[in-house]
């Protein structure tokens, strides 16, 4: 098993790629990659780990010798948002930079599962589907954004109001991953919500990303937090395609298109990645409502993202 990490030289990838040393199977191969010039010195400093996870580190222009036989490839290569800024904001760099990378992913290893990182989130995985159609190779079920840190988020917030455990929660995320497409689904979080709690603690989540990046100051978006969220959901799609059964999480997919053609939900993951889309329940009146007020800035933001390439 080969996990590529492409923007591993940047703050998400330095902590995922600690992460997954410390927690990949025994015998799998971690490949850094990033046009950072520091990326071979990552990789060595990780190596000294002890644990038995190989790791190579790759800089400069060409992402290919990364990608050689890679299963999954987790990409967070961009810039991140400063203050002011939306994700949105980031667009105008970052989509080229999913282009390309996904283009050189669908060359090299266009079998791999591909996890987006990079934002805006609701719109690169539309970038990355339209590179991969045009190359022959798009596969629905092996593309995925990765939504995790609104998941984790969801369940640290609530236990802290609640004073249990956030271990003990998994509070599914519907929707997309920016402002009000972010959807917690607190109703099936096993807690009672009023209404103008549900819509306090939906805002919240919703911009918890902007509470760090005002924190930080100018010096960047969520790293640390965004590190555990990708290497949770990196994890999980090696344990899938290790042929674990009932591996689910909610992520940002391809599916029956009946909300929007990409929509973050429970997923059952297996050998070919999206074993199934599942179900996300019953809403509240106070979800479905924010739900159905949010579907035309997703579809907008897909918009954007096919029309980019096409
Ligand atoms: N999905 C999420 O929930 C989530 C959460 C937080 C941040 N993000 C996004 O993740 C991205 C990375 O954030 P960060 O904080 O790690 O940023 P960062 O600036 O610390 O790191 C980005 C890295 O990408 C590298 N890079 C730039 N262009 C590249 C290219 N063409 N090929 C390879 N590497 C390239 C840079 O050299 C840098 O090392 C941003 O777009 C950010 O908005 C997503």
């Amino acid at each position: 098993m080969k996990v590529a990490v492409l923007g591993a030289a940047g703050g998400i990838g330095q902590a995922l790629g600690l992460l997954l040393k410390t927690q990949l199977p025994n015998g799998t191969e971690l490949s850094l990659y990033d046009i950072a010039p520091v990326t071979p010195g990552v990789a060595a400093d990780l190596s000294h780990i002890p644990t038995a996870v190989k790791v190579t580190g790759f800089a400069g222009e060409d992402p290919a010798p990364a990608l050689i036989d890679a299963d999954i490839v987790l990409i967070s290569a961009g810039v991140a948002r400063k203050p002011g800024m939306e994700r949105s904001d980031l667009f105008n760099i970052n989509a080229g930079i999913v282009k390309n990378l996904v283009s050189v992913c669908a060359d090299i290893c266009p079998k791999a599962l591909i996890g987006i990182i990079t934002n805006p989130v609701n719109t690169t995985v539309a970038i990355a589907a339209e590179v991969l159609k045009q190359k022959g190779v798009y596969d629905p079920a092996r593309l995925f954004g990765i939504t995790t840190l609104d998941i984790i988020r969801s369940n640290t917030f609530v236990a802290e109001v609640n004073g249990v455990r956030p271990e003990d929660l998994n509070i599914p995320v519907i929707g997309g991953h920016s402002g009000i497409t972010i959807l917690p689904l607190l109703s099936q979080s096993g807690f009672e919500f009023t209404e103008d709690e549900a819509a306090s603690m939906t805002k919240r989540i919703q911009n918890a990303g902007t509470e760090v990046v005002e924190a930080k100051a100018g010096g960047g978006s969520a790293t640390l937090s965004m590190g555990q969220a990708a290497a949770q959901f990196g994890l999980s799609l090696v344990r899938a395609l290790n042929g674990e059964q009932d591996i689910i999480e909610c992520t940002y997919v391809e599916g029956s298109g009946d909300k929007a053609r990409f929509f973050a939900q429970p997923v059952l993951l297996g050998k070919n990645g999206v074993e199934k889309i599942l179900s996300y329940g019953d809403l509240s009146d106070f979800e479905e409502a924010t739900l159905n007020a949010a579907i035309s800035t997703l579809k907008t933001d897909i918009s954007i993202g096919e029309d980019f390439i096409n």
